[in-house]
């Protein structure tokens, strides 16, 4: 579902920065993959790239059959309707409540008024926030915003959800919520990508390890530890 052949993304300002370098990768639907790797070793620029909010310097990335790195950006939207994506720090709007930032990202897709208020409530609930509907991000812990940003990622019935350091702002407790709300979304079918430099989150888990070093691949093993160097 998501392919990397060869890719290559170098960042140029003033001096250039090898962010990534001879990336092969693939991702089938259904997979759970975690993304390791220390800070600066390409892991965001991954994810910058499957999302088309980066372009590769080489290479090609195919994402849900397209070709990302020759979208232009009037595609971008619909491709992004295809992933779910999910932040360290959540990103909501903070004068929308919990169900307007949700109901938003299905209002931006186009849909209808009386599915967004069928469907909204659903989502909310499968995250187990239905009580907190009309609260604004201010009035919620961190855990609660995450799940709201999960619920807004999941609203469009995503292929893939993305998480770039879900739990990086997030004590223990709510940290094991999230991995559990991801894991819950998994094994209903949704193809989850989470980086992340936990340790004890992926061994916990136990399933496919991508570990990344100086913008390289230097592991890819199912049902991996966390090994760096
Ligand atoms: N916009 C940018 N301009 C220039 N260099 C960049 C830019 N974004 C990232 N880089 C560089 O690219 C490399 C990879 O960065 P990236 O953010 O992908 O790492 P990361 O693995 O996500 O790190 P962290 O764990 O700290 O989030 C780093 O050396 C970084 O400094
Ligand atoms: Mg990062």
């Amino acid at each position: 579902m998501i392919s990397f052949t060869n890719v290559a993304k170098y960042y140029e300002n003033g001096s250039t920065s090898v962010a990534l370098d001879e990336i092969n990768l693939k991702i089938n639907t259904g997979e759970f993959v975690t993304l390791v790797g220390k800070s600066g070793a390409g892991k965001s620029t991954l994810i910058k790239l499957i999302i088309g909010e980066e372009q590769p310097t080489r290479g090609k990335i195919i994402v849900a059959g397209q070709d990302v790195g020759k979208m232009r950006s009037t595609d971008l939207p619909t491709l992004r309707r295809k992933l779910g994506v999910v932040f360290q720090d959540f990103r909501l709007l903070p004068k929308k409540t919990v169900h307007e930032n949700v109901a938003f990202a299905m209002e931006v897709a186009g849909r209808l008024e009386r599915e967004i208020n069928e469907v909204v409530p659903q989502v909310l609930d499968m995250v187990g926030l239905a009580d907190r509907a009309g609260h604004f991000p201010n009035q919620l812990s961190g855990g609660e915003k995450q799940r709201v940003a999960i619920a807004r990622a999941m609203i469009n019935r995503p292929m893939v959800i993305i998480a770039d350091e879900p739990t990086g702002n997030l004590d223990p407790v709510n940290t094991w919520e999230i991995i559990k709300l991801l894991t819950k979304i998994n094994e209903l079918g949704t193809t989850i990508i989470l980086a992340t430099h936990s340790k004890d989150i992926v061994n916990a888990l136990g399933k496919r390890v991508v570990s990344i070093d100086k913008g390289r691949v230097v592991r890819d093993e199912q049902n991996g530890r966390y090994i760096l160097n």
